[in-house]
């Protein structure tokens, strides 16, 4: 059968076969590269996200690409990760549609720049929500409905927040909330054949998507001098990354978090300081009393 010109992959072509996966998120952005490539890997996919339009749309982009003889199948649904109700019904949907679970990716979530001080309690909570809440739900939902009888594999995109995120404090939250989350279950989940990890995709990974999403494509090109490759990453990077977690080829790796981003995270910020004397060294007095000295510390002998 011709391969779709549109989807490369480095692994074997039936690596997915008969694998049944969950990706949240997926008609956009990386989640999209995730559902294309496990659908070229043979795997059958739902994707769900909230906003119904784009989700359709993407399905039916991505159903047009499938190969003729595929074992590949896909299905959509919408659904809002927060709402726990929903997240039920996403679970159960694919478990009645294909019959198994073998693959969850926790790609769906959504943040806004601002500083910490501009941020309303409804943009934290919405931030926190989408992003830590509706990642557990959906692990919660996949282990108690099909993966603690049969094991599983569970990805997490989380983000570059490592040192912090200045600029999306919520979100940089959020993510740290997952990378622990993500080593809890880790444990809790290994005795019933379950394996999870992160992927934490860096700021230098261009979509069309994120570039709508902040409104100015430029913020990716002043990336590329503070990432040690010299240029940006593509959705196709982070695909490969969680497509290796979730074979057979990472068998061994559970709790782990993969940072792809180049090594840009040990290499610098880009949160630019602005010269200020707010942050004075505390001055010594010689001014001091000595009965106060004698009374405060014990390192004066008595
Ligand atoms: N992608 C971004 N926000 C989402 C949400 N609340 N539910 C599902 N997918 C999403």
């Amino acid at each position: 059968a011709p391969i779709s010109p549109k989807v490369a992959s480095v692994f074997r072509p039936a690596l997915f076969k008969g694998r049944v996966a969950i990706v949240t998120g997926g008609g956009t952005g990386i989640g999209k590269a995730i559902t294309q490539e496990l659908l070229h890997l043979g795997c059958k996919v739902m994707i769900a996200s909230r906003n119904e339009e784009r989700l359709k749309a993407a399905a039916k982009l991505m159903q047009d690409q499938l190969e003729s003889n595929t074992s590949a199948e896909l299905a959509h649904m919408q659904c809002n990760i927060r709402k726990e109700e929903q997240v039920k019904d996403l679970i159960s949907s694919t478990l009645s549609r294909f019959g198994k679970l073998d693959f969850l990716v926790n790609n769906g979530g959504g943040q806004f720049p601002s500083p910490a001080s501009g941020i309303s309690l409804k943009g934290w909570h919405a931030v926190i929500e989408t992003n830590l809440t509706g990642t557990f739900l959906c692990c919660r939902e996949a282990f108690t409905q099909y993966m603690a009888d049969h094991g599983g594999v569970i990805v997490n995109i989380i983000a570059d927040m490592w040192k912090g995120f200045p600029g999306m404090s919520h979100t940089g939250a959020a993510r740290a909330g997952v990378d622990n989350l993500t080593k809890s279950l880790a444990i809790e989940w290994a005795h019933h054949g379950v394996r999870i990890n992160s992927v934490a995709p860096g700021s230098s990974i261009y979509s069309e998507t994120a570039a709508a999403n902040y409104g100015d494509a430029s913020i990716f090109e002043a990336t590329v001098p503070l990432v040690p490759a010299k240029r940006l990453g593509t959705v196709e990077e982070i695909s490969a990354s969680v497509c290796f977690l979730l074979s057979p080829a990472a068998s061994f790796i559970s709790g782990e978090t993969l940072r792809v981003d180049a090594g840009a995270s040990l290499y610098s910020t880009r949160w630019t300081i602005p010269d200020h004397n707010k942050i004075p060294a505390y001055k010594w007095s010689t001014d001091v009393d000595e009965d106060d000295m004698e009374s405060d510390s014990p390192r004066t002998p008595s």
